[in-house]
């Protein structure tokens, strides 16, 4: 099995492990091909020992990433008969203490991703009972573990791992041998669990594990992660050193294990991030910039300082070889950058463009801004889009989604009072506030109404911050995608009714360029989801338009990441006062401010947040040597 991932389906070109690397690993372009491959391997064990007779034993986890796998080992049960009758599954872990009818138990998540939809028989499911009583957890923990060795222990153990480092809940700390227990949650792992119980303080702050040492002991162990923010501790757990302050680096003395990565999750790694330094390569214009970028970086020296011997030392012989001198090779790079940044936008009318990120004609553009909630336009590109509207192209803004789950109770219940105040007898109104009022526990869904009323509350805040940037109201358009609106954390699939609308608002405005979120850190995010539905729009009308040949799209970042400094093709300086009608506009977003709900580990309110990332994007590019300006917001152009 392990010959299935490793040569049989070559996955994308670096894939060969090098002296950094203490785990077998390797990289897809995509989660959804990983998962398949790793669907496939699991069914064949399931397969091979049927024909053995024998019962397949199952270590499987939860959390996002394994979502994918359990879709395709459902669809092979259902469309290629694949039967489940002979496995056994233990799963890692469940929240303590935790009700098994909680949506958000590992017990619902396991039936309601996989073993409602196959046919394993219900005896086999072994998931640790968050409900049990505190004097009999020891025993219950001794049992669950002795219950799997009695079973000859497990013949394969799926993974996901948190940014803690943990694998099952065994957080730092925990020993090599450790077995089946009761663990606290690290911060970092409530904070991650926070969207989903709707608030860290609704996050049970114990859990049930598996040990480190009962996962060791499974005959093969596949690891998944996917996205940026598992880059970091994928780097330590790969190329660190065993540490119990990485728990998951104890894989590093299991022989069958394989990691399965997503481009985003291996971007640390040395053998991606700084390829020269362990291997020659094929130096082509991108990954010169990122080099000469990451020298200049690493010695703390402008672009334009730095020398033969900087190249010689840092495995650049070969890229000077190939370019003649630094001399040379800086004025280059210095110079690809210097065109990178421009005041202008949406082209500057009637100047020469060839050395310009953006085309001059036509001098004045169509422009749409996709924005996946209610702000991320302004937080993202505040900046541009005020300069877009004063440069006098015509602007449009498109948010996506309603964003109605990201305003809290409270929020909605003052505006429902207020409104009350005007409408006494309105049974709308009345609805709402009684719904608030009574709603108990995080799990319930709020009805129709208050759901309408949150999307309300940030629809007019939306227009707040687009009036204040001068665009008219007929610009704004509020799609509202179908996927969104399921009145979970949980979105549904993108369907053909998102798309058609994405493709109806491009046929509508015809735009010259596009800005769009192009997140890809978080793989079942819903900025994903809306770039996932953007692309799909593009993909269907590049053929289908003739206009989209002009049409151009650039790509910003979220609220949490910003483009590496080589990745960056379009720069968009801020004098400090257009800083602060940024920071204005984002005012606006009253619901978003203080303590908002998905507020992550990054405790800043967004302002400050973007403020600081848009002032360090400026200062990496006076560090490399460029001019030094207040702030910078940065795009990195979408090819289709
Ligand atoms: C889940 C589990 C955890 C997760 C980890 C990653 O059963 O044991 O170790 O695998 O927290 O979670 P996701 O996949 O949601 O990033």
């Amino acid at each position: 099995m392990f010959q299935q991932l490793h040569t049989k389906h070559q996955p994308i070109g670096q894939f060969e492990n090098t002296r950094f690397e203490k785990i077998h690993n390797v990289t897809f372009k995509s989660s959804f091909e990983a998962s398949v491959l790793v669907a496939q391997e699991i069914a064949s064990l399931i397969k091979e020992k049927q024909d053995q007779n024998k019962k397949c034993v199952l270590g499987l986890a939860t959390g996002s990433s394994p979502i994918k796998v359990y879709e395709e080992l459902v669809r092979m049960h259902k469309e290629d008969g694949l039967s489940f009758e002979n496995v056994i599954a233990f799963n890692l872990d469940e929240y303590f203490p935790m009700d098994k009818s909680n949506i958000q138990s590992y017990f619902y998540f396991m039936h309601e991703h996989l073993f409602n939809h196959v046919n394993i028989l219900p005896e086999n499911i072994n998931i640790p009972n968050g409900a049990i009583s505190i004097d009999q957890l020891h025993q219950y923990c001794i049992d669950y573990e002795m219950k799997i060795k009695a079973l000859g222990g497990l013949d394969f153990q799926l993974l996901g791992i948190g940014r803690t480092g943990h694998i099952g809940f065994n957080e730092p700390g925990s020993h090599l041998n450790s077995g089946t227990r009761i663990i606290t949650l690290n911060h970092i792992t409530r904070i991650d669990a926070a969207p989903s119980f709707f608030g860290i303080e609704n996050v049970p702050r114990k859990a049930i594990t598996m040990g480190i040492g009962t996962v060791k002991d499974a005959k093969r162990i596949v690891l998944l992660a996917w996205g940026a923010n598992k880059n970091t501790i994928l780097k330590k757990t790969i190329e660190g050193d065993i540490s119990a302050t990485v728990p998951a680096t104890y894989l590093q003395q299991h022989g069958n294990t394989t990691f399965v990565l997503d481009e985003e999750a291996s971007s640390e790694l040395t053998r991606v991030k700084t390829p020269w330094l362990v291997k020659s390569c094929v130096w082509n214009a991108p990954l010169k910039l990122k080099a000469v970028t990451w020298l200049s970086n690493l010695l703390a020296k402008p672009i334009l300082k730095l020398t033969d011997q900087d190249y010689n030392d840092n495995g650049m012989s070969g890229l000077l070889a190939e370019e003649g001198t630094a001399y040379d090779l800086n004025i280059k790079m210095f110079n690809k950058l210097q065109h990178t940044i421009t005041g202008w936008p949406g082209g500057k009318p009637f100047a020469e463009d060839s050395n310009r990120p953006e085309r001059a004609n036509p001098s004045k553009k169509r422009v749409i801004i996709f924005s996946p909630h209610p702000d991320d336009d302004v937080i993202s590109m505040g900046g541009t889009f005020d300069r877009l509207v004063q440069q006098g192209h015509e602007v449009h803004v498109a948010y996506q989604t309603s964003g109605n789950i990201a305003v809290s109770d409270e929020e909605a219940l003052k505006f429902a009072e207020i409104s009350k105040e005007f409408n006494t007898d309105s049974k709308k109104v009345n609805g709402i506030i009684e719904f608030i009022k009574n709603k108990k526990g995080n799990d319930l869904v709020d009805s129709l109404d208050v759901r309408k009323l949150k999307g309300a509350i940030r629809k007019s805040e939306s227009l707040g911050a687009t009036r204040y940037l001068s665009l008219p109201d007929k610009n704004v358009h509020f799609l509202n995608l179908p996927f969104y609106e399921t009145g979970t954390i949980k979105k549904g699939n993108l369907s053909e009714d998102d798309i058609a609308t994405m493709k109806n608002i491009i046929d509508t405005v015809k735009p010259h360029q596009i800005f769009a979120a192009g997140d890809l850190a978080d793989p079942h995010g819903t900025h994903k989801v809306c770039l996932d539905a953007l692309f799909a729009a593009l993909e269907e009308m590049k053929s289908e338009k003739e206009y989209m040949k002009d049409c151009w799209v650039w790509l910003y970042r979220g609220a949490w990441h910003e483009w590496d400094s080589h990745e960056i093709e379009m720069a968009v300086p801020m004098s400090p006062e257009q800083v602060l009608r940024k920071r204005h506009a984002i005012f606006y977003h009253q619901s978003q401010k203080d303590g908002v709900m998905f507020q992550g580990d990054d405790s800043r309110e967004f302002w400050v947040r973007v403020e600081d990332r848009n002032r360090l994007t400026a200062k990496k590019y006076n560090d490399l040597g460029l001019t030094d300006y207040a702030a910078i917001e940065a795009f990195k152009r979408y090819h289709y």
